[in-house]
């Protein structure tokens, strides 16, 4: 890095692009970056009101926020997302591809269509953003990429096969990412959560949510930031020298 792009950096703050950042993790990662002096783009998918409340959210902690709305699934509107970072804020240096579906269901009964709808949206979602902003960061010289996978593609979880085969391919996506771009100073790496207490896994039973609260070995559910920390860690200057990595947030319930 020159002198001048240096001085630059320290001048400029940082942004962040946070898709699917209206709830749930998504929103918390906004919010810990925001208060780590990041602007943020919060991008939404559909519900505007939520995703405003985010950018509200992160103004108070004194950084600039912007919701843009792009289906991630959407190589176009992906594409334009990350344009829209760049003309607002004049770089990304951190993205995290967080948006992410389930549709449930056993192997021999899963339709191709909700097969297909998991993967378009976390697998292909993942890809359009990661391009694109891996197109941009390698002209920086600079930048640090967080995809949230899950220990399901770790391990697999019966009911799953969509899910964990999506989360899968997120997880080899962020190795060979890693390998591409590291010369040019870009990390890559993935934070794979366990059960955590959100909209996506609030349809669980009260039965099925003591069962697994028994499995995890620290007891209980994640919350939204349990995973925002090893995010935010991951995207920082702190983890600089950590690319291609795995990171599990899951109460030990995967060991
Ligand atoms: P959530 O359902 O509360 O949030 C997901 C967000 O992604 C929503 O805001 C939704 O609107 C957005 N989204 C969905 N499709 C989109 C699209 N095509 N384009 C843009 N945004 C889109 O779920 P949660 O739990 O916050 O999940 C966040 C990520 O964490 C997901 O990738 C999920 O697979 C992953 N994860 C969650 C776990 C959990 O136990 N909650 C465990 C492991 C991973």
């Amino acid at each position: 890095m020159t002198d001048m792009r240096k001085q630059g950096a320290e001048r400029h703050p940082r942004t962040a692009v946070v898709t699917g950042a209206g709830r749930g993790i998504g929103r918390a990662v906004a919010l810990i970056l925001a208060q780590r002096g990041l602007n943020v783009v919060v991008n939404y998918a559909s519900s505007a009101e939520p995703a405003r409340e985010v950018v509200a959210a992160c103004e108070q902690c004194g950084v600039q926020a912007l919701a843009v709305q792009a289906d991630v699934a959407d190589h176009n509107q992906a594409k334009a997302l990350i344009e829209s970072a760049v003309e607002r804020f004049g770089s990304v240096d951190v993205l995290v591809n967080n948006a992410g579906i389930t549709r449930d269901g056993l192997l021999v009964k899963m339709t191709p269509e909700d097969f297909e709808a998991v993967v378009r949206v976390n697998l292909e979602g993942t890809f359009n953003c990661l391009k694109h902003a891996g197109r941009q960061m390698l002209k920086q010289r600079a930048g640090a990429i967080v995809n949230i996978a899950s220990i399901v593609g770790v391990v697999g979880n019966a009911g799953q096969v969509n899910y964990a085969a999506s989360k899968a391919g997120v997880i080899g996506m962020t190795k060979t990412a890693a390998k591409e771009l590291a010369r040019r100073g870009v990390r890559v790496n993935a934070v794979a959560p366990g059960f955590i207490d959100t909209d996506m896994t609030r349809a669980l039973s009260d039965k099925a949510r003591t069962q697994l609260e028994q499995q995890v070995l620290l007891g209980r559910l994640g919350r939204p930031e349990d995973v925002a920390a090893a995010v935010a860690f991951l995207a920082s200057d702190e983890a600089a020298y950590i690319t291609g990595q795995v990171l599990c947030v899951d109460g030990g319930i995967a060991l």
